[in-house]
């Protein structure tokens, strides 16, 4: 089979002056899409006033090894600078087929000390950030009758991770704009999905020891991210984990349940409470619609 290759395709990456979102830009450009380095260039707390080097230097490795790369230092954190970046990949390469939502800062604490700045600023960045680029594409990849949009969730998200309230809120609001957009942008060859990745970079430098993040390369979970942005990708809605070469879908799934007719009562609940938490037999339910008919399908059963 041949090679997947991106030629003619204009993609985004956010956050794609250091770690993954790099990673990602460097991989893209070298199978001929046209990027856009999108970065900030803060401190891994968002903090800083900016600088253009990152995205820069990552633009220039692109071109020094024969690629097409434009450096864009908006921040995804508005609708303002959103829409900058859409505008930088129109006015340089005069389309858009390919978003990454990549852009991301961490500020760690218990929920005890988080203050609402902490909360606020990694919401904005992660999930605002995460729907104000999309927002601003959207119309643009609806006009190519193409898109593939990926989003970066993460593990502290789907399963929880300690001092990480605010950051497992932001990532799994990621997934839930996933699901919908899966069923917004179908009909139109747009297909979203995230995924969870496991990668040594800046963020995890300070609580991963050297040895693990030299095994967790970025380069080895760009490739699938590579592939969901192809043509030939017809994956749409899903959630992939992904670190060091090892790749799982995951997903939300719903136990078959138990039902309690007639009167509904607290101790009904504590007599069924191990058939509603039995997971055998569970399924994935396709959207909010399916979830109103299984219950109706019990109530009838
Ligand atoms: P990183 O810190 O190397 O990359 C994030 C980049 O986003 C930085 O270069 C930063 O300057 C940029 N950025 C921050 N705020 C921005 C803004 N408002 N606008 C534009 N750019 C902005 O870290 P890493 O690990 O490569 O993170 C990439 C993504 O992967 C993030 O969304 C992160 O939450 C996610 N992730 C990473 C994991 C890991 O193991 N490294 C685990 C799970 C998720």
């Amino acid at each position: 089979m041949a090679d997947v290759r991106f030629d003619g395709r204009v993609a985004i990456v956010t956050g794609a002056g250091g770690g993954l979102g790099r990673s990602h830009a460097l991989l893209l450009a070298s199978r001929g899409a046209k990027v856009v380095v999108n970065d900030l260039g803060g401190a891994f707390d968002g903090s800083g006033s900016g600088s253009t080097t990152m995205a820069q230097k990552v633009c220039d490795e692109i071109k020094a090894a024969g690629g097409e790369a434009v450096p864009d230092y908006n921040s995804v954190s508005t609708p303002d600078g959103a829409a900058g970046i859409v505008k930088t990949a129109l006015d340089t390469f005069g389309k858009l087929d390919i978003v990454i939502n990549n852009a991301g800062i961490l500020r760690d604490k218990s929920i005890v000390k988080m203050e609402e700045e902490d909360w606020r600023k990694v919401i904005q960045v992660h999930l605002d950030g995460s729907y104000f680029v999309t927002k601003a594409a959207w119309e643009h990849l609806r006009a190519n009758n193409f898109g593939r949009v990926i989003f970066t969730t993460s593990a502290a998200g789907l399963y929880g991770n300690f001092g990480q309230t605010n950051y497992s809120a932001a990532k799994m609001g990621i997934v839930g704009l996933v699901n919908t957009l899966k069923l917004e942008g179908a009909k139109y060859n747009i297909y979203s999905n995230a995924i969870a990745p496991i990668a040594g970079t800046r963020l995890t430098a300070t609580v991963m020891p050297q040895p693990m993040l030299d095994m967790l390369k970025p380069e080895a979970v760009s490739p699938m991210v590579a592939y969901l942005c192809s043509e030939e990708s017809t994956v749409n809605g899903k959630i992939i984990s992904a670190g060091a070469g090892h790749f799982a879908v995951a997903q939300m799934v719903e136990a078959k349940g138990a039902t309690i007719k007639g009167d509904v009562s607290i101790e009904g609940v504590r007599e069924k409470l191990d058939q509603i938490m039995d997971l055998e037999g569970a399924v994935t339910l396709g959207n909010a619609g399916e979830a109103g008919s299984k219950v109706f399908a019990a109530l009838s059963a």
